[in-house]
């Protein structure tokens, strides 16, 4: 039985977990959930301590945490393989033969893992990778469709000790040139091609591509998956399935340092290229472990599904490693929502009995949009939990969720946290935290967030400011890879020994958390973070360009969409087909994720005298048609009559 108070004003409406919910959590009443915060505030080594230990350590720490701001250690001195505490401790146990992924292709195609299964593909691949001379602390470049065999490829990467990198199947060739000139990786592991939208995605000939680019690649190790005609250049170019006979299904793990780097993985800033945000193994593992099992209060007979990709942190944190570290049985899906129709996610919970689904609000939208009688063919009573993630989710959107989806009786889990802070930041927790559409309500154990004003003063409630969070956690980036001084400068720069998030939010009286979205240029598309600079980059690297500016604008689906302001060469003159082609360039040099919705050509842009682009007048522009902010600064006020102008013709 639900306890829901609601009342008329849609901000008040607050949701208890029913009795019978919380009854059965881990965490099943504020009170709990309070003393554990306390502990995990005033004695972190305590709390962490006791949550590491539930992990296998083939060598225990002497010290938790070393705090050396802005860079952290911790679990000191312990070592441990991740692929271990991820597998063979379940392998090896009663969940020998519990399915570790219940694996459904786009084209309908079906396989269950277990973990024993699962122990023996990792063990295969470990050997591989060994044969084809990757070792410790390599890095790998993984560029894969959600096939069981990115997972697998992850884990073993992690388990032979090399850094995966993975890069999200639907970047372009110029993205992989990026990460591989950034990263050094000289291994690629991709796939023939993966399912999208009833298409192949063609992921080896994009990798083609990008080694004429670069040229330092020594083995590319291509798993057959929908069997489209690839090119393989010899001595370099290798099947997965004939390198996976040539060795045994088992591999002795070694032990690696607690910090011992594990991935990196990129993620948008506000300027220049994507950072390589680098995580290491014993926090990363501890704090991913610990979340996962409170946030969704994981049970043995559970059947978790995150619709996440495995190339964005949700993927690393809350599909390979956080579930599987709690040894869940999950389902990974390949392809698009809307395969064949916008059921398909409905029949995969049905058919599945998926107890716990964790998607974005990008999707959620696009669910509302394609009308109430999709979910409502399907019989989704299998479900008891609720996430989402990515964005902040709209109280409407919410709302048709939790009755929608979740049948009005499902918590709903909205996890804040970043690509960066590695694992969940800031959630309720579902046997106890009173819910209210739009908030991300409190501190997940051992974060300390808060919100402060320009001067270091933490605002009072309801004020708004800078999301901090002013202790270290366990799952926290170590560095950006191979730039300390940018690290120290994006997190670690505004306040002294806190780190900046990069988003705004406001507190209210009872503590919850209400996340605004990013202070800085950077975007929100569907959940994703998308640098403004760097699609004005793409758009200048054009020959017909001469400068642009990118803003975002409200979108009903997308959360943001990208709008692009483009000053073009003397040289060249607007045209529709211009038009397509810029859009073009910016989806061949990143990926279609960043194609600009509109471009407008422009005479000129709106700057300031010293010649900065002001950005804020064209966002205001392009969400309200029209600029009445401050324009004292600005060098020629003639530029903006051209600009309205430039968005009708
Ligand atoms: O702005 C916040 C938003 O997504 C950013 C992090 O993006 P990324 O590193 O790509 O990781 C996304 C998945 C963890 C944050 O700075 N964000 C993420 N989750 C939420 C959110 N905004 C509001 N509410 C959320 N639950």
């Amino acid at each position: 039985m639900s306890k829901n108070i609601e009342s008329h004003q849609i901000e008040d409406r607050v949701f208890l977990p029913a009795d019978e919910f919380s009854r059965k959590a881990r965490i099943s009443s504020l009170a709990q959930y309070k003393k554990l915060y306390k502990e995990s505030m005033e004695k972190p080594g305590v709390f962490w301590g006791r949550e590491a230990k539930e992990l296998l350590w083939h060598k225990p720490w002497s010290k938790v945490l070393e705090w050396k701001a802005p860079f952290a250690k911790w679990f000191v001195g312990g070592k441990l393989n991740v692929a271990e505490n991820c597998v063979d401790r379940h392998a090896c146990g009663e969940r020998a033969n519990k399915a570790a992924i219940i694996f459904e292709g786009e084209p309908g195609d079906k396989r269950v893992i277990t973990y024993a299964q699962l122990r023996r593909d990792v063990c295969r691949f470990a050997n591989v990778l060994v044969n084809n001379g990757i070792k410790s602390g390599d890095r790998v470049l993984i560029y894969m469709p959600m096939i069981p065999e990115a997972a697998i490829a992850m884990l073993a990467c992690a388990r032979i000790g090399a850094v995966h990198s993975v890069v999200f199947g639907g970047f372009s060739a110029d993205s992989i040139v990026d990460r591989l000139e950034d990263s050094g990786a000289t291994t690629i592991i991709t796939a023939d091609g993966g399912w999208r939208r009833g298409k192949i995605i063609p992921l080896k000939e994009n990798v083609d591509s990008a080694m004429e680019k670069f040229t330092h690649i020594r083995k590319v190790i291509v798993y057959q998956r929908c069997g489209n005609p690839v090119i393989m250049a010899p001595g370099r170019d290798v099947w997965w399935h004939e390198e996976s006979v040539k060795v045994s299904s088992t591999h002795k793990a070694k032990y690696f340092d607690s910090e011992h780097p594990l991935f990196i993985l990129y993620t948008s800033g506000s300027t220049g290229k994507p950072k390589g945000i680098l995580h290491t193994s014993g926090g990363y593992l501890t704090g991913t472990y610990t979340s996962f099992k409170y946030v969704f209060d994981i049970r043995e007979e559970d059947v978790y599904w995150c619709t996440a990709d495995v190339g964005w942190i949700t993927g690393h944190s809350y599909i390979v490693y956080g579930p599987l570290a709690n040894g869940a049985t999950q389902v990974m899906y390949e392809g698009a929502p809307n395969q064949p129709d916008f059921g398909r996610f409905w029949k995969i919970i049905e058919e599945n009995g998926v107890s716990i689904f964790y998607t974005a609000p990008t999707a959620i939208r696009a669910f509302i949009k394609a009308g109430d009688h999709f979910p409502a063919n399907y019989d989704l009573s299998s479900l008891r939990l609720l996430g989402s993630v990515g964005e902040p989710i709209n109280p409407e959107a919410w709302m048709w969720y939790h009755q929608k989806i979740g049948g009005g009786r499902c918590p709903i889990v909205d996890t804040w946290w970043q690509t960066e802070t590695g694992s969940i930041m800031i959630t309720p927790l579902p046997g106890c935290t009173p819910l209210k559409p739009g908030t991300a309500t409190l501190p997940f154990f051992g974060v300390d967030a808060a919100i402060l004003d320009e001067t270091g003063r933490e605002c009072k409630a309801n004020e708004g400011g800078k999301l901090v969070i002013r202790k270290p956690w366990p799952a926290m980036t170590r560095t950006i890879y191979g730039d300390k001084a940018r690290y120290k400068k994006t997190y670690w720069s505004d306040y002294e020994g806190i780190y900046t998030a990069g988003d705004g939010a406001r507190c209210d009286k009872a503590g919850n958390f209400w996340i605004v979205g990013r202070i800085d240029d950077v975007l929100n598309v569907s959940g994703h973070r998308l640098g403004t600079a760097e699609v004005e980059s793409s758009l200048v690297s054009h020959p017909a360009v001469a400068e642009s500016a990118v803003v975002g604008r409200p979108d009903e689906i997308k959360g943001q969409g990208v709008v692009a302001f483009v000053t073009l060469k003397e040289s060249h003159s607007p045209s529709e087909a211009l038009r397509k082609e810029l859009r073009d360039h910016v989806g061949k040099s990143i990926g279609a994720i960043a194609k600009p919705d509109a471009v407008y050509f422009a005479p000129a842009l709106p700057k300031t005298r010293s010649g900065k682009i002001m950005r804020r007048l064209l966002k205001e522009l392009v969400s309200t048609g029209d600029i009445s902010g401050n324009i004292t600064t600005l060098d020629d006020i003639t530029v903006l009559a051209n600009l309205k102008a430039s968005m009708t013709s």
